[in-house]
């Protein structure tokens, strides 16, 4: 049997609380001294980035180094893709290797659904962000946080602002959090919201103040304009007055209420510095959760044990995305 994460969407609600109670059991780890399981020793964890990353990647190789497994990092620049080496040939390689697990990031939708389908390799594919559509283990530490702030996030409200269109961390998001139970509404300038959005499970507005009155927690989204080939809203300070989360913005928030960014952040963009650094922002906790959860996933996929149904997906029965 194969098994891959691949999307928010192949977890049931009981295989995302087993990862998140997998991985409540991984952090007691990081108050330790000596912060390894040898969980994973002598399997091989391949980190195959085809896109910049920094918290993603080294979080991965931290969630791998802990439970004792081996880790190749691989990035695309400077590797034979610059030669022009297809994704083909590239796995072929990595599994003459010996990959147990390959967490690829690539810049193409369906790139981990490719790889996965395509048997090229026999290990476990762990989609680490492909294009604008999934990242399925930032929504797992999104939905770990907020659940050791909250509680069950049955009946919490969350939401989601800004560059959803673009934005492979909202998608996953609402997919894990409608599962999870939770409410999620997406505000964003109609330009930036996804064309479809109309059958996501989700509400969705134009109007922040009106939405984050009544929300548990905040996610603020980078403005991706490395994704953008047009103008999609008329300037950079008329955009972090509607949808930008500033101090005056925050003081509408109840007491409770939850601040959140995947990072990188652009700093006076979508979210002021003030609010980034203040009590309520988590942001830097969610940096410290990823490692976890993605120990939880490694483990789960990796270590033999009982594996939740939606991460044991036979590739056979996949349909395979494009790449
Ligand atoms: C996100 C990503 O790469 O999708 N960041 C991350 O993984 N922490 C979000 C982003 O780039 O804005």
């Amino acid at each position: 049997m194969r098994r891959h994460l691949l999307s928010a969407a192949d977890l049931s609600r009981d295989d995302a609380t087993l990862v998140l109670d997998t991985a409540e059991e991984m952090r007691t780890l990081a108050d330790r001294p000596i912060k390894k399981l040898p969980a994973l020793r002598g399997r091989t964890v391949v980190n195959l980035f085809f896109e910049d990353s920094t918290r993603t990647r080294i979080s991965f190789e931290a969630a791998a180094k802990r439970l004792s497994a081996d880790v190749i990092n691989f990035a695309a620049g400077g590797s034979s893709v610059s030669k022009g080496e297809s994704l083909k040939d590239t796995a072929l390689t990595l599994q003459a290797m010996g990959a147990d697990a390959i967490v690829v990031r690539h810049h193409s939708s369906g790139a981990a659904h490719r790889l996965a389908a395509a048997e090229w390799t026999r290990g476990s594919i762990v989609n680490a962000g492909d294009g604008t559509h999934e990242h399925p283990t930032q929504a797992l530490l999104d939905a770990f946080t907020m659940r050791r702030h909250l509680g069950d996030l049955a009946g919490r409200r969350v939401t989601i602002v800004g560059d959803v269109l673009h934005s492979r961390v909202a998608r996953s998001n609402a997919l894990l959090l409608t599962t999870l139970g939770a409410e999620v509404t997406l505000v964003g300038p109609p330009t930036l919201l996804p064309f479809g959005v109309a059958g996501w499970p989700v509400e969705t507005s134009y109007d922040l103040d009106a939405a984050i009155v009544k929300s548990d927690a905040v996610m603020m989204l980078r403005v991706q304009r490395e994704r953008m080939n047009a103008a999609f809203f008329p300037s950079a300070r008329e955009y972090s007055r509607r949808y930008g989360l500033d101090a005056r913005r925050m003081g509408l928030l109840p007491e409770h209420t939850l601040v959140l960014h995947p990072g990188p952040m652009n700093r006076g963009m979508e979210i002021s510095a003030d609010v980034a650094d203040s009590a309520r922002s988590v942001i830097v906790e969610q940096v410290s959760n990823g490692v976890a959860v993605r120990m939880a996933v490694l483990y789960l996929l990796l270590s033999g044990v009982t594996v939740p149904a939606g991460i044991s997906i036979d590739a056979s029965s996949e349909a395979g995305g494009a790449a």
